[in-house]
């Protein structure tokens, strides 16, 4: 890898984007990726679980600041205002289930709880997006299995001469 892998880090949550709860898994986050990854964090936002919102965040971060990858933390459950998957759709051109596969195989010999995530990972353009779920625990044991895999994933897209012409 030439260049650090950068990355923009998306906090979901009605709760954190009102200030009445610290937001912790974004930090999770971080600490993982600049340590583990050496990467470089450009953006980090914690907002609402609006759907518009979320995906007009997600289109700045790929559009503007064309950040390698893009991790979401929140709003994959079942709840009503969980909305992370579906704004993540709206804005993906080609999905990676590969990635939520492997997380999901991991977390279930963790907990039963992980069949509740919906979460989803896909690629726009350059940039590579994948939800995780909301609590610092799940973020942790989901980003462990995928780390490995995040460098070569990066790479391929950085190499890819027909990125900006997917639809
Ligand atoms: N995955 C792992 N590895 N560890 C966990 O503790 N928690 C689950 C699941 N995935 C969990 C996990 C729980 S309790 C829920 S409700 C779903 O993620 C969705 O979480 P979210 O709505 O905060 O995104």
């Amino acid at each position: 890898m030439t260049r650090k892998i950068t990355v923009g880090i998306l906090t979901i949550s009605d709760r954190g984007a009102a200030g009445s709860y610290e937001d912790k898994s974004g930090p999770v986050i971080e600490e993982v990726v600049t340590t583990q990854l050496e990467a470089q964090v450009e953006q980090k936002a914690v907002i609402p679980d609006e759907i518009d919102l979320i995906k007009a965040t997600l289109l700045q971060w790929v559009e503007q600041d064309q950040v390698d990858l893009i991790l979401t933390t929140g709003g994959t459950g079942f709840a009503p205002r969980d909305v992370t998957p579906e704004a993540t759709r709206l804005v993906i051109q080609r999905e990676a289930p590969g990635l939520v596969f492997a997380m999901l195989k991991d977390s279930l010999a963790v907990t039963p709880h992980a069949m509740l995530s919906r979460m989803v990972a896909g690629i726009r353009g350059r940039t590579l997006i994948i939800n995780l779920p909301g609590s610092p625990k799940a973020v942790r044991e989901n980003l462990v299995t995928i780390l490995p895999a995040l460098p070569h994933a990066v790479e391929l897209l950085r190499d890819d001469p027909l990125a900006d012409k997917h639809h």
